[in-house]
């Protein structure tokens, strides 16, 4: 039995991992580390310091200001960590990199098989339209996501910059500037409202043509398959950092 600490746990996310993990027969959530105080079918933490279970994983859907604590336990216990959180800064980011050389570490911004695959096609779009079309990547998400763009958005961004292999300059606000497009930018797009999951579309506009590419996520459970999927395929791993590029090929 694979056993699961659930950081975030009384978040949208928290409540869907929870209702997919009882329906599994080889997991289940010993522990949860949440500021809010709910009553679950496990004991729920403000804060990873206080945790008395011993667990096999950590699944982590919360707040950037949660890292630090599930760093320092995980790597102090030896507990392997998905985490899932989006808007980390480049430090944090730097940070779970340093915890993988100790304890095996999953990060990705975007959970779905589905994402991942737009994410190769963006690259692969990139590597052969290149220099001959402008690329503008539009997100939108519900009303209460807190960062943005969208942790997916920077995924797709990294993608198309390592297609184009050269540096290229992410554009957020067009609004403070009057003047051409430069060919070295890509702008980023963050539309909030109601209650849409997740929607991706990369542009690439080139001369008399453009072609889109496009993702639509229906459910927040494509998120939470992929989190459980990976908090499975963790348990045992060899120290560094996994990706959802090592899910999909295992
Ligand atoms: N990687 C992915 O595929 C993916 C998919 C969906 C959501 N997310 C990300 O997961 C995170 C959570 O999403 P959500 O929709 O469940 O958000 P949410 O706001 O509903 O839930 C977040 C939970 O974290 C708790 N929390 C906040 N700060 C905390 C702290 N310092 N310590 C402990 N708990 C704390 C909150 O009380 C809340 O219950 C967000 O960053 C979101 O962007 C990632």
């Amino acid at each position: 039995m694979i056993k699961v600490i659930l950081s975030g746990c009384c978040g949208h996310m928290g409540k869907v991992i929870t209702n997919l993990v009882a329906e599994q027969v080889d997991m289940t959530i010993v522990a949860g580390v949440d500021l809010r105080k709910e009553e679950l079918s496990y004991p729920v933490y403000s804060e990873f310091s206080d945790v008395q279970e011993t667990a096999d994983v950590i699944i982590d859907f919360s707040h950037p200001n949660c890292l630090d604590g599930l760093l320092a336990y995980s790597v102090n216990k030896g507990v392997p960590a998905v985490v899932c959180t989006t808007g980390l800064s480049c430090c944090q980011i730097d940070a779970i990199r340093e915890a993988a050389k100790t304890v095996p570490m999953f990060f990705s911004g975007n959970m779905s098989l589905g994402i991942n695959l737009l994410a190769a096609l963006v690259k692969k779009a990139a590597q052969v339209l290149g220099d001959k079309a402008d690329i503008e990547i539009i997100e939108a998400h519900h009303n209460l996501k807190l960062d943005a763009p969208s942790g997916t958005a920077n995924m797709l961004l990294d993608a198309a910059i390592e297609g184009l292999d050269k540096e290229m300059i992410p554009e957020y606000d067009r609004h403070s500037r009057r003047q051409q497009r430069p060919k070295n930018e890509i702008g980023m797009h963050s539309i909030r409202g109601g209650t849409i999951v997740g929607e991706h579309e990369v542009i690439f506009a080139g001369k008399d043509e453009i072609v889109t590419l496009s993702h639509s996520a229906r459910s927040k459970e494509v998120f939470a398959v992929g989190a459980v999927k990976a908090a499975a395929f963790m348990v045992g791993k060899e120290p560094r950092l996994y990706d959802m590029t090592d899910l999909v090929s295992e």
